[in-house]
């Protein structure tokens, strides 16, 4: 479907509703979820490290895994695709950005407002006091620690099984709730319920647009289906607006 047809849409949206999912990142290197995992890490299956309980198991594993990503996200810049949105945002009078993505990349590329559905992947969160917090500093060989109370820190993502932050959950829900073009870029539509927001959307009316390179979960419920990599689709869509 065309991309000047999906553009005639969106010019005339009042409010706008953005989700994003890996598929955003790729073109910045950070590799998808459902995805192949690369070197190191490609026997592992992110559903045995991104959760409590491979955690509770083996936290030092897990945090190979989040240093690793870390790494390779601090050397990332973000994409075309990404700067497209925050240029998308600027012709439009009201856009909400909800990203299942944890590695900070909207924010790089100068979003505002970003809803992190699950987290931020450079935070480190407290075990016991459940908020952000610093690493103590005393055992740089060990598992990091809080420097408030010495209990273990975990990355301050969602996990499967975990809930989603109220106050994330709040405000996706009401940006889906109350606007008039849903678009959903770069996510497969399997992971609830950052999933269910399209469907939220859809039946209050709004027109749903989809930019994936393949068909998705979602793409039977879509007005227009864009096919293509974000990094071209998203910019054709900003210059067409
Ligand atoms: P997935 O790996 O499930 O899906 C990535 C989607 O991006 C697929 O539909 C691809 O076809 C599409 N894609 C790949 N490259 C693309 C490109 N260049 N342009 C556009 N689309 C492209 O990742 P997510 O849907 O983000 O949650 O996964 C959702 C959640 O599942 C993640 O946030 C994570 C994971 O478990 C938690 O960790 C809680």
């Amino acid at each position: 479907m065309s991309v000047a047809a999906a553009a005639d849409r969106l010019r005339s949206a009042h409010r706008l509703c953005v989700l994003t999912g890996s598929g955003i990142s790729a073109e910045s290197g950070i590799p998808t979820f459902r995805g192949a995992q690369t070197g190191l890490w490609e026997n592992f299956n992110p559903h045995q490290l991104a959760t409590p309980e491979a955690f509770e198991r083996d936290p030092r594993l897990v945090w190979r895994w989040y240093e690793w990503r870390r790494e390779l996200i601090a050397g990332a810049q973000p994409n075309a695709g990404h700067h497209a949105l925050v240029e998308i945002a600027r012709r439009i009078p009201a856009m909400m950005l909800v990203t299942q993505n944890v590695d900070g990349l909207h924010q790089r590329a100068g979003s505002h407002g970003v809803i992190e559905f699950h987290g931020n992947i450079m935070r480190d969160r407290c075990t016991r006091e459940g908020i952000a917090a610093e690493r103590s500093p005393a055992n740089k060989e060990e598992l990091p620690r809080c420097a408030r109370c010495g209990a273990l820190l975990r990355p301050d993502v969602v996990w499967f099984g975990e809930a989603i932050a109220p106050d994330a959950l709040q405000g996706a829900d009401a940006a889906a709730a109350n606007c008039d073009v849903f678009m959903s870029v770069g996510t497969s539509s399997q992971v609830y319920p950052a999933a269910g927001l399209s469907e939220i959307a859809r039946q209050r009316g709004a027109a749903i647009i989809e930019v994936n390179v393949e068909a998705s979960d979602m793409s039977a419920g879509s007005d227009w289906q864009l096919l293509g990599p974000a990094g071209e689709v998203l910019p054709a869509l900003a210059s067409a607006l």
